[in-house]
């Protein structure tokens, strides 16, 4: 019998980016210690937007180097992905080394594999140097065809992984009892409790002199004389540079259309035989399945991870099916612990864009499209992003540069058209008994119903209370779709998504969704 862990988002402040809980979220330990300071009357080297992965690493090394930083965070350390993230963190990418070949040669496929060295190492560091607990420990990652096709393209991404210097061979035996045809293994890959780490970055960067600000939601910038002008929820922020690890920057940016937002699917189960897996494992299905162990205050987890798709596109009920059916066909599954989904971002050409921001403000860095290897990539960021603002020299930084977008014809006219269709609903009150959906909504769920040639998010409560907002996304337009797993209105465009209450959860979007009011009669 499956005991889910699960949360009514809509019983308070959600402490991640979704209804459901992680495995993660059980942490009995202490949190960071946020500042309590008026960060206002002070101009700043740099405001790092996001307290996630990336922008902790870059806001802790910029401290280290000697700049004044300031993090300001929307909600509370870790709530966006990497608290939702499995932790994996790899050598071996999303793009295969053969794409990446193909796309940037041999020399940026080195490029590439020596970053992914370089995020592992600065992981490394950090635990040893801030003698972070928080349960590192390296592992081989073994990658496993099952049918001859799939071994035909395991032997291209052997080869190509080979030949950009990757540490990978070929390997007889999977640490668990599956059916497969051929694997490699990747050694010295490495996994950890994701927020025990941010938890422990926040720490060390706020003990260094940095300022840590949660529930600071940055609601516009400017550029001026300068310097930064930062407007948030708790006052104006000056400073000098400005950097967004917020996944896709706010606004509207040229990055919007070079990365595609994607939620991936995670269950977190026991089984009964006690045979967890040792190391890091993948499959080679379209999306891949991919799995590990993590035992947590004595307990072991198998934690299963798949089922991807496009932000706003899938349904996430079936995805957990999908997980859940392909985890029982091949472990003994006693019980379903936990389930959540977190969102990726997907960049065009396979390799993140990471350092100044193109067509923004001076001064503007940002890191996004990191696939499935967020930790991985988001700490390479934080090294790669403090080499740029100090201008030191560094191999990487050509290749990884989000000015390789090349402008995109009538983009400007793209803006102004989706800009000027986030305006353009209008609709100050509502019948509620003309909605004639509504009857037919089960608590706890939300749809999009028409009114007067007009779409209206509406979303019933497990108290009966209903929610009326405009399903108009305020960033470029789209129209949100209900996520009924996270309970969330998550946009099918850029990946902007909104609580029940229509606060924003996750970027691009600035504004929350606008409320409808609702007239009984
Ligand atoms: Fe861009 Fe919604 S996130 S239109």
């Amino acid at each position: 019998m499956a005991t889910i862990h699960n949360s009514d988002s809509t019983a308070g402040t959600s402490p991640r980016d979704g209804a459901l809980p992680s495995v993660w979220q059980q942490l009995s330990g202490a949190r960071p210690q946020a500042t309590i300071a008026d960060a206002t009357d002070q101009l700043w080297d740099v405001i790092v937007v996001g307290a996630g992965i990336t922008g902790l690493t870059t806001a802790l090394r910029l401290q280290e180097a000697g700049l004044d930083c300031v993090v300001a965070e929307a909600h509370q350390v870790g709530f966006g992905t990497t608290g939702g993230t499995t932790a994996h963190i790899n050598t071996m990418l999303d793009t295969p080394y053969h794409t990446i070949e193909s796309d940037f040669g041999e020399d940026g496929a080195r490029l590439v594999a020596a970053a992914t060295r370089v995020g592992i190492d600065t992981v490394a560091r950090n635990v040893a140097t801030y003698q972070l607990d928080c349960d590192f420990e390296y592992k081989d990652g073994v990658l496993f065809a099952e049918t001859e096709q799939e071994a035909e393209l395991l032997d291209k991404i052997f080869s190509a992984a080979q030949r950009a210097g990757v540490d990978v061979a070929p390997t007889a035996s999977l640490s668990i009892p599956l059916h497969f045809h051929k694997a490699i293994v990747f050694h010295r890959q490495a996994q950890m409790h994701p927020l025990k780490y941010v938890y422990g970055l926040a720490d060390r960067f706020v003990m260094r002199g940095g300022i840590l600000l949660e529930n600071t939601h940055v609601e516009d910038t400017a550029y001026d004389d300068g310097y930064h002008r930062v407007q948030t929820s708790n006052g104006l922020l000056r400073a000098r540079r400005l950097v967004y690890a917020t996944h896709v920057p706010p606004g509207l940016n040229i990055l919007h259309l070079r990365c595609a937002p994607y939620r991936s699917y995670v269950l977190a189960v026991r089984i009964e035989n006690g045979n967890y897996p040792d190391d890091l494992v993948y499959d080679m299905k379209d999306p891949y399945h991919y799995f590990r162990t993590h035992t947590i205050d004595g307990v072991p987890y198998l934690i299963v991870g798949g089922a991807d798709h496009k932000t706003g596109h899938g349904d996430a009920h079936a995805a957990f099916r999908e997980l859940e059916a392909y985890v029982r066909k091949h472990f003994k599954v006693s019980s379903v612990e936990y389930r959540w989904s977190a969102q990726y971002f997907e960049p065009t050409d396979g390799l993140p864009y990471i350092g100044k921001l193109p067509g923004g403000d001076e001064d503007t860095y940002v890191a996004t499209g990191f696939s499935g290897n967020g930790i991985v990539l988001g700490s390479f960021s934080g090294m790669l992003l403090t080499d740029v603002i100090l201008g030191a020299e560094n191999p990487y930084e050509k290749l990884f540069s989000p000015s390789r977008i090349k402008p995109i014809a009538g983009f400007a006219s793209f803006l102004k058209e989706n800009a000027d269709v986030a305006y353009r609903f209008v609709a100050d009150r509502v019948h509620i008994n003309q909605l004639n959906e509504l009857a037919e909504l089960p608590s706890g769920t939300g749809t999009v119903v028409n009114y007067e040639k007009q779409q209206i998010a509406v979303y019933k409560s497990y108290e009966g209370e209903v929610i009326a907002l405009s399903p108009v996304c305020t960033h470029a337009g789209c129209i949100v779709a209900w996520n009924d797993a996270e309970k969330s209105w998550d946009c099918p465009c850029h990946g902007g998504r909104y609580d029940v209450r229509g606060n924003v959860l996750s970027g691009p979007p600035r504004k929350g969704l606008q409320p409808i009011s609702l007239v009984h009669d």
